[in-house]
């Protein structure tokens, strides 16, 4: 059966600003070299420090099976114009249920900007183009976003985009790490403008 997911893996997202594309095997190197820089995104998500080459062929095998069954869309963030490679945007167990074994929940959005990218709206137009695939393209009901209590930058993307605080869970309720989270969503209706998005194009061969 044709499934949607399948839309996104073989095209583009894109707002004029960023463009959103599957992560490739090329992109292995600035992925690296992002990660292996900046404690601060292990410092936010569960990206593990120090980072290394091992740790980037785990991530690169982990998209080859997300993509291969369309569970988790592991995208990157580049530059509209140049192409270059600003950050990561993924999202995770898409259509699937709640899994105590888990790091996600079901249809959870994570993202990372490189320090050098960071403080002009590259996560927020990112956020947007991908939650508006996953609410309107996907038709996925509600999108969950998790923040680590303190990363005031990430909420203010998630509120900025629409998403809803909703609680604030403690370490002992987030499965594989060890901090408060602030937990958020976002529906159809919390977008400003849910037309579907236009952007999707077959342009990877
Ligand atoms: C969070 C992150 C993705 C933001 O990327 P970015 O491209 O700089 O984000 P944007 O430029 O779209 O927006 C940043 C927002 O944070 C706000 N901000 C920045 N520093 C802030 C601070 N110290 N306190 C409060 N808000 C802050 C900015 O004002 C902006 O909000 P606004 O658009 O309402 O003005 C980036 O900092 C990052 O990769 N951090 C490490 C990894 C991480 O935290 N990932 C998210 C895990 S949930």
């Amino acid at each position: 059966m044709w499934n949607p997911v399948w839309m996104l893996l073989s095209g583009t997202l894109d707002d004029g600003t960023v463009t959103l594309r599957p992560i490739v095997p090329d992109d292995g190197p600035a992925v690296l070299d992002a990660l292996s820089n900046d404690p601060s995104v292990a410092r936010w998500t569960r990206v593990p420090w120090p980072y290394t080459r091992a740790h980037l062929e785990e991530f690169l095998h982990a998209v080859t099976v997300w993509h291969a069954g369309t569970s988790d869309l592991a995208l990157g963030i580049v530059d509209h114009e140049t192409q270059a490679f600003l950050g990561c945007i993924g999202l995770h167990r898409i259509g699937l249920s709640r899994s105590p074994r888990s790091a996600f929940l079901p249809d959870e959005v994570g993202y990372w900007v490189s320090k050098e990218a960071r403080g002009r709206g590259v996560a927020t137009s990112a956020l947007q183009l991908l939650a508006r695939f996953g609410l309107c393209d996907l038709g996925r009901p509600r999108l969950n976003l998790q923040t680590k209590v303190g990363n005031a930058p990430s909420a203010a993307v998630a509120r900025r985009v629409g998403f809803r605080f909703v609680a604030r869970v403690p370490a002992t309720d987030v499965d594989d790490d060890d901090s408060d989270h602030d937990r958020f969503v976002l529906t159809a209706a919390d977008l400003l403008d849910v037309e579907p998005s236009a952007v999707v194009s077959p342009s990877v061969p």
